[in-house]
């Protein structure tokens, strides 16, 4: 048989990694099942999890449609993961309307917490339903992708509300930046760092055909970023440093109207699992909505380890300043943000962050 060989590597593996996720829910008489070609697919989604036995999750989709059409081990991964029964269904509203425990009018005010002005992020992955996944493309496509998008930036570059312009890493992109624009752009956080030093992404192939098809839009005011050619074929956000939450929210949910609405992008989504990202983490909203926020007291010895402690029953994550796996700042600055991306509303989300961040802000303030 063509997949014996992963098939028993998958076996192999397991017992040792039983925090791998994918080797964990993978079944190899639901595999049997399956055509040669839908074996080949499937395999491709575990790839990363195979050769990083490490992983958490330990796979990524590689079509949009992989979701739905390796269901019967995708919602395994996913229950889980994100804690939710098998057949459990996504819904997206990013409306607060009757969320408890918010602020009555509904604005989510840091400063009246007593918190300073933070930098606020939140961010969306979005991916087009005609195009594989990055998992699966090819360097033609990623090129063509990203010139389907510039088409579309430059419907927002004469938007007065956006302008700005795109920097491609591509050569011979009309727009290509040189190595030492693209470095001022990734220490300002507008752009992302060079994925083949991610061996997850490597191997999943997400990594692939780098630096070709990647860049990123960015509005006149710095504000509005959209990355082409990450883990998602498109990472959606806004960032301002403030302290009201509904700023980033809302400016981020209105672009994003807009966005979708231009002719010819149709964004891939799932009708049980709702947005349809790579990353089976990042499924059903594509979400992370994040601050950095500075917690000597709870840092005091050097490590994350007691912030994760106080964070993980509040739902949230904690990570460095410098992105996923990234050690925290020597004065105590980590990035927060709700771990929580499926079976969750977008507003919830943003309610998980305000209401996490009073309580943070109780516990370090205990912690002195
Ligand atoms: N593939 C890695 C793992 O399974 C990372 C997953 C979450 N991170 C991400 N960027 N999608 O542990």
């Amino acid at each position: 048989m063509r997949f014996d060989n992963q098939i028993s590597r998958i076996a192999a593996l397991k017992d040792d990694h039983p925090g791998n996720l994918a080797l964990q829910s993978f079944d190899a008489d639901y595999f049997a099942s399956l055509t040669e070609a839908e074996q080949g697919r499937l395999m491709n989604c575990l790839n990363s999890g195979i050769e990083n036995p490490d992983s958490e999750m330990g796979c990524y989709a590689c079509q949009p449609s992989d979701y739905d059409a390796f269901r019967p081990f995708f919602a395994k991964v996913l229950a889980r993961y994100h804690k939710v029964d098998e057949d459990a269904r996504h819904v997206n509203e990013w409306s607060l309307e009757g969320i408890e425990g918010l602020p009555s009018g509904g604005v989510l005010d840091l400063a009246a917490l007593g918190l300073p002005a933070l930098s606020m992020r939140v961010r969306v992955g979005r991916n087009l339903t005609d195009f594989p996944l990055p998992g699966a493309m090819s360097r033609d496509d990623r090129v063509r992708l990203e010139g389907k998008m510039m088409e579309a930036f430059s419907i927002l570059i004469a938007d007065p509300d956006y302008g700005g312009a795109y920097h491609s890493l591509t050569p011979g992109n009309p727009h290509e930046i040189d190595d030492a624009a693209y470095q001022a752009l990734v220490a300002d956080h507008v752009m992302f760092k060079d994925m083949s030093n991610d061996r997850y992404l490597a191997a999943a192939g997400i990594a692939a055909d780098w630096p070709y098809g990647r860049g990123c839009y960015v509005s006149e005011d710095r504000g509005f970023i959209i990355w082409v050619g990450e883990e998602d074929h498109l990472r959606i956000m806004c960032m301002e440093k403030g302290s009201v939450l509904n700023r980033v929210f809302d400016r981020l949910k209105t672009a994003l109207d807009k966005v979708s609405k231009i002719d010819g992008l149709s964004f891939a989504s799932s009708l049980d699992y709702g947005v349809v990202t790579s990353c089976p983490t990042n499924l059903g909203t594509g979400m992370r909505a994040s601050v950095h926020i500075k917690i000597p007291n709870l840092t005091a010895d050097g490590t994350d380890a007691k912030a994760k402690e106080i964070c993980r029953p509040l739902g949230l994550s904690v990570r460095g300043v410098g992105g996923e796996h990234t050690p925290i700042g020597a004065d105590g600055t980590v990035d927060i943000s709700p771990s929580a991306r499926f079976c969750i509303t977008e507003a919830e989300i943003i309610a998980v962050l305000y209401k996490g961040l009073s309580l943070l802000k109780t516990h370090e303030a205990e912690a002195s």
